[in-house]
């Protein structure tokens, strides 16, 4: 069979996020209104919302969540701003939201504030009665867009036509993916893993076969295969824009993990530059980076863990301790205004919020708590039966490693 070679492509979500980089005090609470002014795709929303203030906005989504009750349940993301994150009955990194998804069947409506392949994964763990809800649909994710299914097909065909049959190779998709991805992990004995258990599936991938393939963030994949002591040599990158992604068929066949090329257009921003800087300012500071941060970036750093790890072990450690973080704004600015008597600070002297998850204005909750209001759902996040169903089984596998 033809290898098939595709165009190279930077996803616009990528483009998008330099949009939002600016300096602290750029950042408080707008008006939908003047945000819409940034020249980034928003999904479009009845006029009227567009000009409440913050005050307003506060005022009848609570009174909108009085109405509903019980039967919505706000699932919010670290990365959602203090604005948003503020209405969350709960608040998780992507495993916590996954479980809390599967574990709320009173509620009919799982309003999510995050980015698209949650709400995906919740709509795939939820109960079928179920519906979830995206505020806003252009919410997506750079890195989940920079590994399209029609690619990962591709790819995967390829990897095992230059293996030889299956090739002894399992498919882990990390939990920033489209659906389809992960029902394809699920079909082919693989699994899905987030940033908070990479290392436990990664290491299920190897009992099941001889390589791994790991998608789509490079980084993640990389940095969790050293820590399992797979060594660079045994690791080849799988660029989707050149044949057998850029390598032979002998260095596939050396390979222990073929690391699809992805990345978070966010996380790549933090340096080892970065770092040095921070410990000549404060030498008794601890640097805790995001696993999605480049492996310079991630081995420079004292620690490194998911969105909740690195919440719990803010917010765990003693007064006065200092910490730079390597992680997206939001969350940083929360852990610092949550803790008075510790020094926290972001890495990156420009702030760069992660522009998809910024897209959750409080506006576009609005719209869809006051469209369940007046019985519409607005914004429903669904996937096909069968996806479902074979991204269920490398949901599920991953879930059970626990
Ligand atoms: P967590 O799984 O740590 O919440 O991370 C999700 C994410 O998108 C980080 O960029
Ligand atoms: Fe995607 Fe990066 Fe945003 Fe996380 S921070 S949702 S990986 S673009």
């Amino acid at each position: 069979m033809p290898i098939k070679i595709r165009q190279p492509f930077v996803p616009i979500t990528e483009v998008e996020h330099a949009a939002f980089c600016k300096t602290e005090d750029q950042l408080p609470a707008k008006s939908l209104a003047e945000e819409l002014a940034v020249n980034v795709r928003w999904q479009e929303i009845p006029a009227e919302y567009l000009h409440y203030t913050p005050e307003e906005l506060d005022q009848r989504i609570h009174q909108a969540r009085r109405k509903l009750g019980k039967s919505v349940t706000v699932l919010g993301h670290h990365y959602q701003r203090e604005e948003v994150i503020k209405y969350a009955d709960f608040q998780g990194d992507s495993f916590l939201l996954s479980q809390e998804a599967a574990s709320r069947p009173d509620a009919s409506y799982i309003v999510f504030c995050g980015v698209h392949f949650m709400a995906e994964t919740a709509c795939i763990l939820c109960a079928p009665h179920q519906k979830v809800i995206l505020p806003n649909l252009t919410a997506g994710c750079s890195m989940a867009d920079m590994a399209p299914i029609e690619d990962v097909e591709d790819g995967w065909t390829d990897l095992q036509e230059a293996l030889g049959g299956h090739g002894g190779i399992i498919p882990i998709t990390y939990m920033n993916s489209v659906a389809s991805i992960k029902a394809l992990c699920g079909r082919n004995g693989g699994a899905v893993c987030t940033s908070s258990n990479a290392g436990k599936v990664v290491e299920w991938g190897f009992q099941q076969g001889e390589r791994v393939l790991f998608l789509p963030d490079q980084h993640l994949g990389r940095n969790t295969a050293l820590k399992l002591g797979i060594p660079l040599e045994q690791m080849v990158v799988w660029n989707p824009f050149r044949r057998l992604g850029g390598n032979t068929p002998e260095q596939l066949r050396q390979a222990k993990m073929v690391l699809w090329q992805g990345h978070c257009a966010v996380h790549t921003r933090f340096t080892v530059k970065q770092i040095e800087t921070a410990r000549m300012r404060y030498p008794d500071v601890t640097v805790l980076v995001h696993p999605e941060c480049t492996m310079e970036a991630v081995q420079a750093a004292d620690m490194n863990g998911s969105t909740e790890f690195i919440r719990k072990t803010i917010n765990e450690a003693p007064a006065g301790s200092k910490w730079a973080v390597g992680t997206e704004i939001s969350l940083v600015n929360r852990l610092s205004i949550n803790n008075p008597d510790k020094t926290i600070f972001c890495l990156d002297p420009v702030i760069c919020p992660c522009s998809t998850m910024y897209r959750i204005h409080p506006a576009y909750l609005l719209w869809v708590l006051e469209g369940l209001v007046a019985g519409h759902v607005v914004n429903e996040i669904t996937v096909p039966a069968d996806i479902k169903r074979d991204a269920l089984v490398a949901l599920e596998r991953m879930l059970a490693l626990r």
